[in-house]
């Protein structure tokens, strides 16, 4: 299924332009705001989708048996989920503005930068989904964050392939941990709603299933950038420190803004 995934993606057009410093700028005009409520307007001529539904997470009116959530795990979950799709914005973006520089000088890596920037496209889709089912407003600092992550993308693909892949193993590092800091969370409460013997809902139990499946493409794609000399970027070190820094700096805006 993968080899499938890997193929389409290999045959999608990439985004070119004779003028370098417009692969940077580009894809910031593709990613707004406003084109995430379009896509979220559309989720309902969309093909059935295996996510929470919107009544699930957020119900409170039950049978009594069945466990609710306080207003506290709501508020813990409309800041996982505003975070996520930031996260996926932002790496969709990274690798959009990567792929141009980097393909000009390692046209070998078209399929992998095709593969991952389809898994990133399809998270980013889960989180616009499930924002506009709960009616989440997505961060504020959405226009920063496209600007930011398009110019990492596009600075370290002009570093070359060991800074490109030396960022991609920064970024997934950092998300693999956010990911599976949530999935600890969630774990937590369908283990406190068996002890008190209150029903779990398929619906939590899906979205653990979905962050599990999604934290496991971004390690993937970790494993991948080392494959392909992560650790031989220099100054390794440095950029390492510089990406996972601001990644984990953007993750805690994005929960409060
Ligand atoms: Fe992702
Ligand atoms: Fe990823």
């Amino acid at each position: 299924m993968k080899a499938a995934a890997a193929l389409r993606a290999a045959s999608r057009p990439v985004l070119r332009t004779e003028t370098p410093i417009l692969e940077f700028l580009l894809p910031c005009f593709s990613q707004t705001p406003f084109s995430v409520r379009n896509a979220s307007i559309t989720t309902s001529s969309s093909p059935p989708s295996t996510e929470p539904s919107p009544s699930s997470l957020n119900s409170r009116t039950s049978a009594k048996r069945h466990g609710a959530l306080s207003a506290e795990q709501q508020q813990f979950l409309d800041s996982a989920l505003r975070v996520n799709q930031a996260g996926e914005l932002a790496a969709t973006l990274i690798y959009t503005s990567q792929t141009p520089p980097l393909l000009r000088t390692h046209p070998h890596l078209r399929t992998l930068m095709s593969h991952m920037h389809a898994q990133e496209a399809g998270h980013f889709s889960t989180f616009n989904r499930l924002l506009a089912h709960h009616r989440i407003r997505p961060t504020a600092m959405y226009p920063i964050w496209s600007l930011a992550s398009s110019f990492l993308g596009w600075s370290t693909g002009l570093m070359g392939r060991e800074a490109a892949m030396a960022c991609t193993e920064a970024v997934e590092t950092e998300i693999g941990q956010h990911y599976n800091g949530q999935v600890r969370v969630l774990l937590g409460w369908v283990k406190e709603m068996e002890e008190r013997g209150e029903e779990v809902g398929d619906e939590v139990r899906e979205l653990v299933a979905t962050l599990k499946r999604i934290r496991d493409e971004e390690l993937e794609h970790l494993d991948e950038a080392v494959s392909e000399g992560a650790r031989e970027a220099r100054p390794y070190e440095l950029l390492n420190r510089v990406v996972r820094g601001g990644c984990r700096g953007a993750i805690w805006v994005s929960e409060r803004v």
